[in-house]
């Protein structure tokens, strides 16, 4: 099993594929919050799987609704048909969110969600007569998957600049860290000013031209970026005022991750679209979804009633399957107590991770509610070297982090304990330790 040839004809996504087959590391099983590695070593799950799995693994309810599923409505075309588990299931996601938002378009991904968000937004002013607002604006250091959608409006080089010159007429506001403020615990305090660069890109091109601003509530995938007290707020003001979409990318914060159902919760501050996936179905099958509120969606309904009021949608939206885990996962999420469990366990975690300052490498270290990042000094010439080096060394001894760049980013299962987070924490210091 383990040569490389045998390995050869998965062409892995995001992944240093030669290295990678050289020494594989293989997951066979997974329950609870553990991991089960083709060797036979039980790995501490540190990262929910990829930020998805909230309820830990393997959990039953969810398990049997998608056998149940598969035996009973395999498949369902949702063009001009449906189901009555898609609309049972967004009716409940419509009641998660207290009813700020009134429908939901399902996708089968982040990416698609994203891009779907975008589109709307771009067809919601053009449907209102206002088709001049057709710029984007993003943010350097968003990540909102792989789409060419995505891709234009995220601020990440590598996942960019090898695919020519991306969708025209986006621009990005600047991110939110700032290096002097290392070691913050939670959210900062101070910062919050920044978002006035969104007036200064509305001046330059004019609002008539900006259809919507898209950022990530806390930037997950670029090393956990947690925004000043303030700033959402600060763009939602400045977007409201300017007639400009906001769009919440909750594919990482949405279902529980900082202790509330959702990021705007926590930060008190409701954008015009979200977009989730991951936790929608504890990422046992995939799934994402926009959620819109009622002034965008009733927008579109209009014109003859025989028309299709918006052209898009996936083969797969709202898929028999994904319907009854992601039905079955708000129930889990309720039964086990998930949100409260990662707010409870949020000082700990905050706790735990910030003993790991003043250990070798560490420069900073970012929190909020079951999501962390550890920042490694970067090797001389090497970015990204040592947080993989750490990165390898953590799953030799037995714990599963996430590296992006040189920084370590934790986002445990939901029902984690309080010693397995401290389990996590002290591993991942002995691992510092060992690396140069
Ligand atoms: C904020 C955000 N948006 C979008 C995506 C893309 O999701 P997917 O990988 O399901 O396409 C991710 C994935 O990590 C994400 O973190």
């Amino acid at each position: 099993m383990e040569t490389s040839n045998d390995l050869s004809a998965w062409w892995m996504p995001f992944t240093a594929n030669r290295p990678f087959k050289e020494s594989p590391r293989l997951f066979v099983s997974a329950a609870g919050v553990h991991y089960r590695t083709a060797d036979g070593r039980d790995i501490l799950d540190g990262t929910a799987g990829l930020w998805c799995v909230n309820a830990g693994h393997a959990q039953p309810r969810i398990v049997e609704a998608i056998c149940d599923s598969a035996r009973t409505l395999d498949f369902a075309p949702t063009f001009q048909m449906g189901h009555p588990s898609a609309f049972e299931l967004a009716e409940r996601l419509v009641e998660a969110t207290g009813r700020k938002f009134s429908q939901v378009f399902y996708t089968n991904s982040g990416s698609e969600a994203v891009d779907t968000a975008l589109k709307m937004a771009l067809a919601y002013h053009r449907v209102r007569g206002e088709g001049t607002r057709t710029r984007l604006i993003g943010r350097e250091r968003g990540y909102h998957g792989v789409g060419f959608g995505g891709i234009s409006v995220g601020g990440m080089a590598n996942n960019r600049k090898w695919f020519g010159s991306l969708l025209n007429g986006v621009d990005h506001m600047p991110h939110t860290h700032d290096p002097a403020r290392a070691f913050t615990r939670g959210v900062p305090l101070h910062g919050a000013g920044i978002a006035d660069e969104l007036e200064r890109i509305v001046a330059l091109h004019d609002a008539s031209t900006i259809a919507a601003v898209i950022v990530e509530p806390v930037a997950g995938s670029t090393g956990v970026l947690v925004p000043p007290a303030g700033y959402l707020q600060r763009l939602r003001d400045i977007c409201t005022r300017h007639g400009i979409l906001l769009i919440f990318d909750e594919v990482i914060s949405g279902f529980g991750r900082l202790g509330t159902p959702f990021a705007m919760d926590y930060f008190g501050v409701e954008p015009d679209l979200m977009t989730v996936a991951k936790g929608i179905t504890n990422g046992c099958v995939p799934m994402g979804a926009v959620f819109v509120k009622a002034a965008v969606h009733d927008a579109f309904m209009q014109g003859p009633s025989g028309a299709i009021e918006f052209f898009h949608g996936y083969t797969y939206s709202g898929h028999p399957l994904a319907c009854a885990a992601a039905l079955a996962t708000l129930d889990t999420y309720d039964e086990v107590g998930a949100y409260a469990n990662a707010a409870s366990l949020a000082a700990v975690f905050e706790d735990a991770l910030h003993a790991l300052r003043g250990r070798r490498h560490v420069i900073d270290v970012r929190n909020v509610g079951l999501v962390g990042g550890v920042e490694l000094a970067a090797r001389e010439a090497q970015p990204g070297a040592r947080g993989m080096e750490a990165f390898k060394r953590a799953f030799e001894h037995g714990i599963l982090v996430r590296v992006t760049g040189d920084t370590l980013a934790l986002s445990p299962p939901l029902v984690i304990e309080r010693t397995q987070i401290e389990q996590l924490c002290r591993v991942l210091g002995e691992v510092l330790d060992t690396i140069e």
